[in-house]
């Protein structure tokens, strides 16, 4: 009776640690002793009866007792007021036994109550209205401000984890989210949205409801609180600054204050990031967020500058993106004019008539284009020689076009004339050479040699660059004019562009070249047409003829290409087991030219596979063996079978898949097994099974059985796991001898495989664990252990009594082969 009655009490109050001492969960002898208790529970409850022992009769409780812990004579410690963990988180108290004296007989030892936490108590904020303010823009999740809850409940449980969370924003547009709250801290902070779509313009003030709640939030009997928080979005001042424009070549003393940023508090540590990477950076920033251009700049070298402003914290995170700085560089003329090269040359035939076109010069100014600076005026400064007369030529002022200034020249008055060209900007002036020679009439065309430059064949895959082809006009103007020199051009058979034709300055061959990839498929046969022609114009009464074009037929042929298998590696998977003749895998090649193409195997070693050389087929041609081959690689070539027997190869992978054929069987070779004779105790073993397949994802599960049904008296075969088991003796009255027990293995596939080992167990008499056998009583080949034994035999011829005496000793001591399935062990109590 008086016991149930405890032990309810005991469940009502106590936690967990009910079950000290022997003598029962809720009473024993006096000794140290933990207790927890909830908080909050009712009162004039038991904790544990402790025991006295004569002479004792009493108890008495000291320490951090609060007047709640109480003792009665006969031992029962019970509290007689509601705990509160926010009070007193452990009472320590001490418990002595005393004699009807009031003399200490036992103790005193120090007893310990834990007052474990109920969620008693709400989560309170700190204030009822919180007030904050955020810039534009902020860093998304990095907090402006924190709200802050209490709770008296323990914080290492959840009764006070707190759990925050915005419940409600206002205003709200569209249901966007712009503040966040970390649920951890109370810290608040904006949205990705919130950063990038608060303007103070458009609304600066916002209104959070926050709530609070402990039980980490995932309770629904937790407690909460809420509070107000205002926020006011002020401007964010961090922003790129108008892009700058800065004036090359600047002489003013470097560095030069550009533009300015700056963050919207204090203390912010500025940086620029060099993000067009220039080996030279000419821009710097102090930490006042002033930007500097540190060089004079040229705009010829580059005419803008983009680069980033950071603002970081002290730890060196970034306070916000950095900002973009945009530096344009303004042109000043501070480039002269520059002539086209040295000397430009110009050639005028005889006969041409006043305001001909002579040539164009072009001279070119680094500064800016279409500015001031950089536009030209040409001036004819200076003729020489002036014969017949000056001002032979004129130059266009802004154009640069020469012209013929006079009547038409004739070579024998002068052949070469030398012109000065003043070219103008603005500020500077540069003075160019040009030389205008005067040419004999153009008065004969180029003739081809051979109209028709019959067929040439070329395979597609001819080279670009290669010259397939001389042709050949000859002139009989003045050598080394314009007026002879020779220009062809495909003037048929080739819109693509993929001839060209250079020619020799000295000879005027022509070289046609393959200029692009020919394309068998797109023209295989081409009637090409060259006309040959002058650089300089042919006088009025003459005309190019039909001596000017030649021809020749370009055929372009085909590529034979090897077969083309759609993948370099065909992966195929078959069980181990199938038939011969079973479908493995099939592989196709395409042959570009559309050949028939045959298939072949290679590297067959095993005679595994054959292939149908016609559809590329796989087919099993042997019984297969995963525990042979787990994969087996061959190759499969592909064969033109007309053509030039052109082949490819590729890789065939036929991963098997395992099917149970394998029998199980012993881990190990068990040699040397034992049991000390004569046997003390019934005696165990243990030993392993594996097997050879290794289905995936299999785990063996073998089971285990005695081999014969007579063996059943004398021995057992229990099962630990899905690989090991135990053999054991059944009684101790076995022989000193070898016994051979059958062991039946069956692996549980399917079709389950089933193998009979055989496991060798010697008893024998030990000397110092080892086993030891008389001579003449083994069978079989002998064993280290019998070499032993024979050593000792002579040993025990020499001493016997002391032998004996000796064995007697030790033949109790067990060995490390054999495990003693009792353990008279018995453990101390805790105390
Ligand atoms: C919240 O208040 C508690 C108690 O006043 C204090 O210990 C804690 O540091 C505060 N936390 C924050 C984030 O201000
Ligand atoms: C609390 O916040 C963390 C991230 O700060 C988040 O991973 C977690 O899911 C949040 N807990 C709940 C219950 O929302
Ligand atoms: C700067 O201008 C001077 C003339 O004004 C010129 O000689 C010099 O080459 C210019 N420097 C650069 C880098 O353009
Ligand atoms: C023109 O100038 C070149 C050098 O540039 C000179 O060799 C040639 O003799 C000059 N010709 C005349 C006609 O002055
Ligand atoms: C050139 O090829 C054409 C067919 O394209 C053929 O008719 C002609 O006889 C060939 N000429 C020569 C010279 O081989
Ligand atoms: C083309 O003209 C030249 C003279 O300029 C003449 O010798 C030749 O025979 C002409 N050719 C044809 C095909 O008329
Ligand atoms: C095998 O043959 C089938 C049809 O016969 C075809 O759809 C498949 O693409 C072939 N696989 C390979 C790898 O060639
Ligand atoms: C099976 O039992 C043996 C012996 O107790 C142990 O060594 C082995 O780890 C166990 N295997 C598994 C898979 O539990």
């Amino acid at each position: 009776m008086a016991s149930t009655w405890l032990r309810s009490l005991c469940l009502l109050t106590l936690y967990l640690t009910c079950g000290y001492g022997q003598d029962g969960k809720f009473s024993g002898p006096l000794k140290p002793m933990t207790f927890s208790i909830f908080e909050g529970q009712e009162p004039s409850q038991v904790i544990f009866q402790f025991k006295a022992n004569s002479p004792a009769v009493r108890f008495e409780l000291t320490g951090e007792t609060d007047g709640i812990f109480m003792i009665e004579d006969n031992g029962l410690l019970y509290y007689t007021r509601t705990l509160d963990r926010e009070t007193r988180v452990v009472h320590h108290l001490q418990l002595a036994a005393l004699n009807s004296q009031g003399g200490v007989v036992e103790g005193p030892v120090p007893i310990t109550i834990e007052v474990k936490d109920v969620n008693d108590n709400r989560p309170t904020f700190l204030q009822s209205r919180y007030e904050g303010s955020v810039r534009q823009n902020s860093r998304p999740g990095k907090p402006f401000m924190y709200v802050n809850a209490t709770d008296l409940d323990d914080p290492a449980t959840l009764n006070g984890q707190l759990f925050y969370q915005i419940v409600i924003q206002l205003p709200s547009v569209n249901n966007v989210r712009y503040f966040q709250i970390n649920n951890k801290t109370g810290g608040i902070s904006l949205t990705r949205e919130g950063s990038q779509e608060l303007d103070p313009v458009k609304n600066a003030f916002y209104n959070l409801v926050v709530s609070v709640k402990d039980m980490g939030g995932q309770s629904e009997n937790s407690f909460s609180d809420t509070t107000s928080v205002d926020i006011t979005v002020r401007e964010n001042i961090w922003k790129a600054p108008e892009p700058v424009e800065i004036t090359e070549n600047s002489t003013d003393p470097h560095p030069i204050k550009i533009t300015q940023v700056q963050w919207n508090d204090p203390g912010a540590y500025y940086s620029l990031v060099n993000k067009e990477k220039l080996p030279q950076f000419p821009f710097s920033i102090d930490q006042e967020g002033n930007i500097y251009v540190t060089q004079p700049l040229d705009r010829e070298e580059k005419d803008s500058h983009v680069f980033f402003a950071t603002a970081k914290d002290e730890s060196g995170k970034l306070l916000a993106f950095p900002l973009d700085i945009q530096v344009k560089v303004i042109d000043i003329n501070d480039n002269p004019p520059t002539c086209p090269s040295e000397v430009t040359v110009f050639e005028v035939q005889e006969n041409e008539a006043l305001g001909s076109n002579i040539g164009l010069f072009t001279a070119h100014d680094m500064d800016e284009a279409n500015t001031v600076n950089s536009i030209l005026k040409y001036k004819l400064v200076d003729q020489t020689p002036k014969i017949p007369s000056d001002g032979l030529f004129l130059i266009q002022e802004y154009e640069g076009k020469v012209q013929l200034g006079k009547h038409s020249l004739k070579k024998q008055d002068n052949p070469q004339y030398n012109l000065t060209v003043e070219v103008a900007d603005r500020d500077f002036k540069t003075l160019c050479s040009v030389q205008v020679n005067v040419i004999d009439i153009n008065d004969q065309i180029p003739i081809f040699e051979v109209s028709d430059y019959g067929n040439m064949t070329l395979s597609e895959d001819a080279a670009v660059g290669s010259t397939i082809l001389v042709i050949q006009a000859t002139d009989g103007d003045e050598p080394l004019t314009g007026s002879s020199k020779i220009l062809y051009k495909v003037v048929q058979g080739d819109p693509e562009g993929r001839l060209e034709v250079t020619t020799d300055p000295q000879t005027n061959a022509g070289y046609v070249k393959i200029k692009k990839p020919l394309d068998f498929e797109t023209e295989p046969v081409t009637s090409i047409v060259f006309k040959a022609e002058n650089p300089e114009p042919l006088v009025d009464n003459v005309q190019y003829n039909a001596s000017s074009f030649a021809s020749f037929k370009l055929i372009v042929t085909d590529v034979n290409e090897a077969p083309v298998f759609p993948q370099r590696i065909f992966l195929a998977k078959v069980r181990e087991d199938a038939a011969i003749g079973t479908k493995v895998g099939n592989v196709t090649a395409r042959d570009p030219e559309s050949l028939a193409v045959s298939y072949s195997l290679s590297g067959d070693k095993r005679g595994w596979l054959k292939i149908d050389s016609v559809t590329g087929e796989i087919f099993s041609a042997a019984p297969l063996d995963r525990e042979t081959e787990s994969v087996y690689r061959v190759q499969v070539e592909a064969t033109e079978i007309a053509g030039s027997s052109l082949s490819t190869t590729a890789e065939f992978h036929l991963a098997l898949t395992d099917v149970n054929d394998n029998p199980p069987r012993l881990a190990k070779e068990y040699t040397g097994l034992f049991f000390c004779h004569p046997l003390s105790a019934p005696q165990s073993l243990v030993f392993e099974a594996t097997d050879d397949d290794q289905l995936s994802s299999w785990r063996p599960q073998f089971t285990f059985a005695l081999g014969s049904a007579s063996l059943q008296n004398d021995w057992e075969v229990s099962k630990i796991n899905g690989t090991h088991a135990r053999l054991s003796t059944k009684h101790t009255g076995f022989e000193e001898r070898v016994y051979e027990i059958p062991i039946l293995l069956s692996d549980g596939g399917q079709p389950p495989m089933e193998g009979t080992v055989s496991l060798s167990v010697t008893f024998c008499q030990c000397v110092e664990g080892s086993c030891f056998r008389p001579a003449g009583s083994h069978d079989g080949i002998p064993t280290v252990g019998m070499a032993v034994g024979i050593l000792l035999t002579t040993f025990l011829v020499i001493g016997t009594i002391l032998a004996v005496v000796f064995i007697r000793i030790k033949k109790d001591k067990g060995n490390d082969n054999v495990e003693n399935p009792k353990s008279p062990e018995t453990k101390p109590l805790r105390s």
